[in-house]
């Protein structure tokens, strides 16, 4: 079976894989869309148990890799094209959605939860159903925002973690994000950037904060600011989920 080196990535993260696998376990019956398939790997765990899967993939090649890795159930539809814009056949007991990323920014999840949530049927699940975001201050040696991967020689954090958003994903959710928040600091120096951190809950009872492939923390240069313990420090906020990295304004004062 082909499969692209980003897919590979995902199938070897076993965290994502196994909290995603236990949600999937708990909720998948009947009608299930998983939306951004992918490799299939999580419409293969839900075809197990469901009456049908329909797995949207608008990626060709990954399209063509689902459908391999999917070929020997007779109860799953692959289908190519954009989640956020399909008509869907019948509505769904249960829609899985693994197009998360930090703060969910360059992902097109809210845009395809916003269009397809219409197609749940009353008492249906949506794995992830819930969205934390959190922000801290952070003296940051690289001037250029970056994914955080393993490393935190290139960042001193200067104070601690705010959540600013749950985002209840069985809701309608604004894709502008416009705020105005106040952070702590806790030590003398300078802070010259922002790091969020987001945090999954794939149903209420199975939260998972960042893997390898799964919402690694976003560090964001801002303007500089010499800070002083204790001082309360304002930042402005603005991004759009699902309109990309370019989108987003950080400021601080
Ligand atoms: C993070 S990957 C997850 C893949 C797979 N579900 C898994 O868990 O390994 C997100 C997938 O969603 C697909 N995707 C992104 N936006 C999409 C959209 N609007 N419609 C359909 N697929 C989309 C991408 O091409 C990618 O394959």
């Amino acid at each position: 079976m082909k499969i692209s080196a980003y897919q590979e990535d995902l199938l070897s993260d076993t965290e994502r894989l196994a909290v995603f696998f236990e949600a999937i376990a708990n909720q998948a019956r009947g009608m299930v869309y998983d939306l951004g398939t992918g490799s299939g790997v999580l419409a293969a765990k839900a075809a197990e148990l469901a009456d049908h899967v329909y797995a949207v993939e608008k990626n060709e090649f990954s399209a063509r890799t689902a459908l391999n890795r999917l070929s020997h159930f007779n109860n799953v539809s692959v289908l190519v094209g954009d989640a956020g814009r399909m008509h869907f056949p019948e509505k769904a007991d249960l829609i899985i959605c693994e197009m998360l990323d930090t703060g969910l920014i360059d992902e097109d999840l809210i845009p395809v939860l916003n269009h397809a949530r219409p197609y749940l049927k009353e008492g249906g699940h949506i794995i992830p159903c819930e969205i934390l975001n959190g922000v801290e201050p952070i003296n940051l040696h690289a001037g250029h925002l970056c994914y955080q991967e393993g490393s935190v020689k290139y960042l001193e954090v200067m104070g601690p973690l705010n959540v600013y958003n749950r985002l209840n994903l069985m809701k309608e959710i604004d894709e502008q994000v416009d705020l105005s928040l106040k952070l702590k600091i806790n030590s003398n120096g300078e802070v010259n950037g922002i790091r969020l951190t987001t945090f999954t809950l794939l149903t209420p009872d199975i939260i998972c904060g960042p893997t390898p492939m799964l919402n690694p923390p976003l560090l964001i240069p801002t303007n500089t600011q010499d800070v002083l313990e204790n001082q309360i420090l304002s930042l402005n906020l603005k991004y759009v989920m699902g309109g990309g990295l370019d989108t987003i304004e950080a400021r601080i004062n």
